[in-house]
């Protein structure tokens, strides 16, 4: 890996651990103001301090995360159609590389839709995205998104997106957690982080999740919704880092969380 390139992965895959916590919040480039996402600026900050990155879109960094912050970013570059539309797949890059080293990006993210309609024009685009990420010292991160079809969040097909993704030469993937999920691991050259999907019923589910990903292989989390969604979003995100960086167990990490609830400041983004 070149040295720039690796220099940007590290800003947010710790070199201690090797682990990473990364915040999503850029649901809203394809769903709108998501609930508890509606102000995007109120949501994140009091969360930035938790989060060895952030992985939102240039409109969302430029109009609500103050320049003089030191979270690494992770900015989503691909886009342009939203839930209104039957077919998600229809994204193509939106954002230049130019853009994102303008920013300071640490990272670029987009989305491939293994097996949907756009398939093709996903993987050209982040084949397209590697050469230039390669070229700049900018690392790549491969989204395995599922579209509107979630029964696709099995091993047999997560393995095949992850592993499609890191051939075309994606420095890192995003793919969902799964049963078996250390096939998809085995088969996949590069880390993967895992997202956390739509709010989960309980804590535990949540805490379960990321303490058997981390278990089975994966680097870390990019997590969104069971994170700012939550009633308690900086309890749950220091949570999930006692698990990500120091080993904690799902039970380990539940009594963390509800010793944070008592002393977690009340969430300033309303219900
Ligand atoms: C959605 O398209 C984005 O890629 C999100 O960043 C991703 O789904 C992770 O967020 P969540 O944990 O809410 O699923």
């Amino acid at each position: 890996m070149d040295w720039g390139l690796h220099n940007r992965m590290a800003r947010f895959v710790k070199p201690v651990t090797g682990h990473t916590v990364m915040l999503a919040a850029d649901h809203g480039y394809f769903m709108g103001p998501t609930r508890r996402l509606e102000n995007p600026h109120l949501t994140l900050e009091p969360l930035l301090p938790f989060a060895d990155a952030i992985a939102v879109t240039r409109g969302v960094l430029r109009n609500s995360v103050p320049a003089i912050s030191d979270v690494p970013i992770v900015l989503r570059v691909s886009g342009g159609v939203t839930v209104l539309k039957e077919d998600l797949s229809d994204e193509a890059i939106t954002t230049s590389m130019e853009d994102a080293l303008r920013l300071n990006a640490s990272a670029v993210a987009l989305s491939v839709f293994v097996g949907a309609a756009h398939e093709h024009q996903s993987l050209v685009s982040l084949a397209e995205l590697v050469d230039e990420g390669e070229a700049y010292g900018m690392p790549v991160m491969a989204i395995t998104a599922v579209g509107k079809e979630l029964e696709k969040r099995d091993a047999r097909y997560l393995s095949l997106a992850c592993r499609v993704s890191a051939e075309l030469g994606a420095h890192l993937v995003k793919t969902y957690y799964c049963e078996e999920f250390e096939k998809v691991v085995e088969g996949c050259p590069v880390p993967l982080v895992v997202a956390g999907g739509p709010k989960l019923d309980t804590d535990r589910a949540v805490l379960e999740l990321c303490a058997g990903a981390i278990a089975k292989g994966a680097i870390g989390v990019d997590m969104g919704r069971n994170i700012w969604q939550s009633d308690h979003p900086v309890a749950m995100i220091q949570a999930i880092r006692a698990i990500v960086h120091e080993k904690a167990t799902a039970r380990e990490a539940i009594q963390m969380l509800e010793l944070g609830k008592k002393a977690s400041p009340p969430r300033s983004v309303p219900a």
